[in-house]
């Protein structure tokens, strides 16, 4: 079997205007992989996860995706090359039903359609018994699930997700924790996760990302995750 490099970040430096908050990230992330990506807070992750769907521009270095160099493509285009980008907080659209919401996964990825695949279903049963209601009446899980749902509605070359346990009761939890690893394994998604709940980031990837100060400070693989190193960069 071979490796194949999915998503190349070389030096890449970012940040909001003049306000520099990434400095010469280098990621690299193969195709098919799950990583997780941790750290304190306020240390760059969701900028990070930003600047790959294009949301934050880079002042220095590049960004290459499934052997394209996409430092300078729009973020819609970048969508359609097949980067979903889940944001923190579940930004479904509330008074839109769950099947409005999850249509919009087809104008996301440029691609005409109109029945939602059964594979979706699949995925996530309890949509199919929620579709008519609407988006912002379903639980926080419920509504984290639809956000992911609509991700794959895209199909993806690879998910970003941003801390899409956070607030959610810990049956749900369990729950996206095998979805997400079903997503991976049947349809070939490589998943980078921001994640706080360190048990939930060890049980779902294969790799680590430590970020501090705005820079990847430490990587391996999930069972180099030692205490020790949780203690010296995730510790309060
Ligand atoms: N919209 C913004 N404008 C200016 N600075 C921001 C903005 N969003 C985040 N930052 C700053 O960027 C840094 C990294 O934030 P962020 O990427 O959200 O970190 P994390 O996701 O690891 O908590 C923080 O210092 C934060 O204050
Ligand atoms: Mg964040």
């Amino acid at each position: 079997m071979t490796t194949k490099t999915l998503l190349d970040m070389v030096n890449v430096t970012a940040g909001y205007g003049q306000t520099p908050v990434l400095f010469d990230v280098n990621m690299s992330v193969n195709q098919g992989e799950i990583v997780c990506l941790l750290g304190r807070n306020g240390v760059g992750k969701t900028t990070l996860l930003r600047s790959i769907i294009g949301l934050n521009p880079l002042t220095k270095g590049s960004i290459s995706f499934d052997e394209t160099d996409i430092s300078k493509v729009p973020t819609f285009k970048r969508a359609r090359k097949g980067i979903a980008y889940i944001p923190q907080g579940r930004e479904i659209i509330p008074y839109l039903s769950v099947l409005d919401n999850l249509k919009m996964g087809f104008s996301a990825s440029g691609k005409k359609g109109n029945r939602i695949p059964s594979e979706i279903f699949d995925f996530f049963p309890m949509l199919k018994e929620h579709l008519n209601r609407q988006g912002g009446l379903l639980s926080g899980g419920q509504q984290q699930q639809l956000a992911i749902a609509r991700g794959v509605m895209c199909n993806p070359k690879i998910m970003l997700l941003d801390e899409p346990t956070e607030g959610i009761q810990p049956s749900i939890v369990q729950e996206i924790e095998e979805t997400l690893k079903r997503i991976n394994q049947e349809k070939g998604i490589t998943i980078i996760v921001v994640e706080q709940k360190i048990e939930f980031a060890r049980k779902l990837a294969q790799k680590f990302f430590i970020m501090e100060k705005g820079a990847i400070v430490q990587k391996g693989t999930t069972e180099q995750l030692t205490d020790d190193l949780l203690h010296r960069y995730l510790a309060v």
